[in-house]
């Protein structure tokens, strides 16, 4: 593994590996001394977080994956104040990046632009990973990995993820996160999807299309409470109005697009609510209570994720586990 540009690179037994080394990194985090074997792990690395639309979680979950593994990391999160605002080029800006790290983590308001970083650092002497931390409307592929993450251990004591019906809630058409998603249910077995969308903000024809070359049947609704009670999961997004043109998400009713206590009535008892968060309205507050809420669960796990992910891209994937099985 290089660079991690969308989830096309992962494959099934791939995906295990980073799931159970999720798992191993964290459990080996847990004592001071296996917390201190993983920040020597990687002292002479430097990172790059360079992030030009708005994050929370996964800048921080990536800033601290970083120093969990003793990577220094330094930070552009504002265009205006590196030197595109002197006309400097994109791939100018990567390659001087490049030229002071070994990593790029890279979040633009607009697709591509990971991949042309990933070109260009195909293109010179001395590349560096390019990691995907969002790319406009199209890929999240490290979110991707945590929700995988995240689901595989909800079912833990009830076959994974093979076998499950997945709902896909919300703003569809402009969720990275669903998009990427819907892409890594190729590798799970008889895996069910059901979207559900308001009217103008379904699941885009290219996912759709890949759904059905890949043999994963899918449905499409508007009516949620007709489907919640065959969910063994529902992955709620909220309405993407950052992408709007014409404010044309401000007249949706989301009301029926929204989970609360009466959602949760009809709901298995089994059933996972996930969120990748920011949230809206669309999950009350109460629902936080609930067992089957995972989504803060969700929100750690992706900084314990990128742990393993940046680990496996530096190599040291066996070295970690051999000092799990010290520590142990
Ligand atoms: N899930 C997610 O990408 O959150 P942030 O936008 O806060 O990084």
């Amino acid at each position: 593994m290089f660079h991690v540009v969308d989830t096309s690179i992962f494959d099934r037994p791939t995906l295990d590996d980073l799931c159970d080394l999720t798992t191993v990194v964290r459990n080996l985090a847990k004592s001071p001394e296996g917390a201190r074997d993983l920040q020597r792990l990687l002292p002479t690395k430097r990172a790059m977080l360079y992030f030009t639309q708005p994050s929370t979680r996964t800048f921080l979950s990536m800033n601290n994956a970083c120093h969990v593994l003793g990577i220094r990391t330094s930070e552009i999160r504002d265009a205006s104040v590196s030197s595109e605002v002197k006309g400097e080029t994109f791939e100018d800006s990567i390659r001087t990046f490049s030229s002071y790290v070994d990593l790029i983590v890279m979040r633009t308001p607009d697709a591509g632009y990971a991949a042309r970083a990933a070109a260009l650092m195909d293109s010179i002497p001395r590349p560096v990973p390019i990691v995907n931390a969002g790319s406009g409307k199209d890929q999240h592929p490290t979110q991707a990995l945590l929700d995988i993450y995240t689901l595989e251990r909800s079912f833990e004591n009830c076959g994974g993820i093979d076998g499950k019906v997945i709902g896909m809630m919300g703003d569809l058409k402009r969720g990275r996160t669903v998009r990427s998603l819907s892409r890594l249910m190729r590798h799970y077995e008889r895996v069910k999807l059901v979207f559900i969308a308001p009217d103008g903000f379904e699941m885009e024809p290219d996912i759709k299309a890949f759904l059905t070359e890949n043999a994963i049947p899918f449905t499409e609704t508007g009516r949620l409470h007709d489907v919640l009670p065959d969910l063994d999961a529902i992955y709620v997004t909220r309405i993407q109005s950052e992408h709007d043109v014409d404010s044309e998400s401000s007249g949706v009713n989301l009301a029926p697009f929204t989970i609360g206590a009466h959602e949760l009535g009809l709901l298995k008892e089994t059933a996972a609510v996930m969120h990748p968060l920011p949230r809206g309205p669309e999950i009350a507050v109460e629902v936080d209570q609930d067992p089957r809420a995972m989504y803060w669960r969700q929100e750690r796990n992706g900084m314990w994720m990128r742990v393993a992910l940046i680990a496996t891209i530096f190599d040291l994937d066996q070295e970690i586990r051999e000092l799990a099985s010290r520590n142990s």
